[in-house]
């Protein structure tokens, strides 16, 4: 046998007894195991020289992500520029934005109108055609990798599309792939697992199982019927989706989301969402990243809040994720903004800065998938907001239905039989941008950006990683052309998905235009969080007591330095004579001279409290 390289050895020792433990436990195949292993190794030597340079910088300093110079954006490769080629052309761009983490949807092979966008895979190894290449993507990762930008990739990993090989040799009856799926001869076990599981789409994908008739079975789809839940109590199912999450990493992504990962552990009688064994097989992600290619992350998508997310971070002795995203953040603030009240993201920001600050979240205020209001409704029935009523106020009120609503989007997931809705939207459209723009509202077009510039301020003022929407650097508003394809007409959130109106970007140089308020407005605050020390990853931040409900007062603090963020969720100005000092971190002007803080409707500070601030 050939000698294994020491730096390979040395890594699998580390983690051997460990990884070897867990597999056994869910798979128990000596067999299984070793095959996984001369995969993983065979993935190794595959992988090229300048990723395992980076694999071994990366190593020697562990943190190299969390730094406060982190910008993330988030877009569809063909949304924006069409290809991946495209993307590679438009780096620039990117750059221009302050970004160094790129976030592109998923790009591998997908059937055209059953694709949930690309979350419906139908080959792990292919870029879709309309993109590009695997070497487009491989040279787009390379070209980012050289201008400093952070290549984070979906890894769909809990089904396939109903085109993927597996599920058509399934289809075509062959065992050994239908065991790779969950299908069932009967409603005996659907109903079972029914009974407990929750309802992802109720409206455009009801129920859980999806009835194939050419088989005479039920297949388990938790979400689209064309997405075949795979089955990970299959040994084969876990080494092939293992090497497919290597197969990423070695064409260069640095960041690989695990989309749903809730989800991928099924047992009747439960919800289905976060059983131990979904952490063993996270774990194990982990194991075998740190050993063939420790400088890839992994970043989970979990759908709730940071306090209850946080298991996903593993232990520091067992770490699992390097990062979570933060849907929950999302949904607090567009509720704050409604109510105009911020009790409960005050209190969702307590329960996560108490947590460890090497726990890296990442923040947003809009993203591809819709806003699910998944909020805590024990604290909101406390302050009389009951679930279903509120949830309705919120959709009533972003959809612009509601006195004096700004707002303007569309609903998703629409229950007919509890009324339950989600939202879809831009920011922009959510702020007002579009309404206003639409009615030649200057008063409320200057309320918009204040409001959207707002919310961008308390984004970049969380400990974290930020992540822009595509086009909300622009104010890109709804976009209704959706409704005229077919094979987008019945997803709402295409709304929000719309091509990238590269001619917005023309403005951004006109004075007085919202694209050139807004996107120089955002450089500021980036450039102000990436040179000042209370942004940095080590800074504490809390939340201060305001005394107005509709006032979030935070904290940061770090060494020497102390920031203090005010933000007015209110459409009324507020006056603050608290004996504050320091120095209006966007304006320059000393608050201490002028002794009292004026914040006009939706306006915010960052004060400069530190050392030398104040004289
Ligand atoms: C995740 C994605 C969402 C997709 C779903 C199914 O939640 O964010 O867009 O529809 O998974 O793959």
């Amino acid at each position: 046998m050939e000698e294994r390289n020491p730096v390979y050895e040395e890594r699998l020792d580390r983690h051997r007894d460990e990884l070897k433990w867990l597999y056994m436990e869910l798979y128990d195949s000596e067999e299984d195991y070793e095959r996984l292993l001369a995969a993983m190794e065979d993935m190794y030597v595959r992988r090229k020289e300048a990723l395992r340079e980076q694999d071994r910088a990366r190593r020697a300093e562990p943190d190299w992500y969390r730094g406060s110079d982190r910008l993330g954006m988030m877009m569809s490769a063909g949304q924006f520029a069409k290809t991946l080629k495209g993307v590679e052309e438009h780096l620039d761009y990117i750059c221009s934005c302050g970004v160094n983490y790129l976030h592109l949807m998923p790009l591998m092979e997908s059937p055209k109108g059953r694709s949930d966008d690309g979350y419906a895979v139908s080959d792990f190894r292919k870029v879709q055609p309309e993109l590009g290449t695997a070497e487009d993507l491989e040279r787009l990762a390379d070209r980012c990798r050289l201008q400093g930008i952070s290549l984070c990739l979906d890894f769909v990993m809990n089904h396939t599309s109903e085109e993927h090989e597996w599920a058509r040799r399934a289809r075509a009856g062959e065992k050994e792939y239908q065991d790779r799926y969950l299908f069932y001869d009967s409603w005996e076990v659907p109903m079972q697992f029914e009974r407990a599981l929750p309802q992802e789409l109720p409206a455009t994908a009801p129920g859980n199982f999806t009835w194939i008739p050419d088989l005479g079975k039920h297949v388990m789809t938790t979400f689209y019927p064309y997405q075949w839940d795979l089955n990970y109590r299959n040994p084969a199912v876990f080494r092939d989706m293992m090497m497919n999450f290597l197969f990423l990493a070695n064409l260069g992504a640095d960041v690989i989301r695990i989309d749903t990962v809730p989800c991928i552990w099924k047992e009747p009688g439960t919800a289905c969402r976060s059983l131990p064994q979904v952490h063993s097989i996270v774990r194990m992600m982990r194991m075998i990243g740190e050993i063939v290619c420790p400088g890839v992350l992994l970043l989970g998508e979990t759908g709730t809040e940071p306090a209850k997310a946080a298991s996903y971070f593993g232990t520091p002795e067992k770490p699992e994720c390097h990062m979570i995203s933060n849907a929950t953040g999302m949904a607090t603030v567009w509720h704050t903004v409604a109510t105009q009240d911020t009790r409960l993201l005050r209190k969702q920001l307590d329960a996560a800065y108490r947590l460890p600050r090497t726990y890296t979240f990442l923040n947003y205020l809009r993203c591809h998938d819709d806003i699910s209001w998944g909020l805590d409704y024990e604290a909101l029935a406390q302050w009389g907001m009951e679930q279903a009523p509120h949830k309705r106020f919120l959709n009533r009120f972003f959809t612009g239905n509601w006195p004096d609503s700004f707002s303007r989007g569309e609903l998703y997931n629409n229950d007919p039989i509890t009324r339950d809705a989600r939202f879809c939207g831009t920011t922009a459209s959510m702020c007002g941008v579009e309404k206003a723009g639409y009615c030649g509202d200057d008063s409320g077009m200057v309320q918009a950006i204040r409001l959207d510039l707002m919310l961008h301020a308390f984004l970049l003022f969380q400990p974290g990683i930020p992540v822009i929407y595509s086009g909300d650097e622009v104010g890109q508003v709804n976009d209704y052309t959706y409704k005229e394809d077919p094979d987008k007409m019945m997803d709402s959130r295409n709304i929000h998905r719309g091509a990238f109106q590269w001619r917005l970007t023309d403005n951004i140089a006109k004075e007085g235009t919202v694209q050139n308020q807004l996107f120089l407005g955002l450089r500021q605050l980036e450039r102000i969080r990436q040179s000042h020390g209370a942004f940095g990853a080590g800074a504490r931040a809390e939340t201060l007591d305001s005394g107005d409900p509709s006032l979030l007062c935070i904290r940061r603090a770090g060494g020497r330095e102390e920031i203090l963020g005010i933000f007015n969720f209110s459409q009324t100005v507020k006056i603050l004579d608290w004996t504050v000092g320091g120095v209006n971190l966007v304006t320059g002007a000393s608050v201490t001279e002028e002794r009292r803080l004026v914040l006009r409707p939706y306006d915010f500070v960052w004060l400069d409290m530190g050392d030398g601030a104040a004289g």
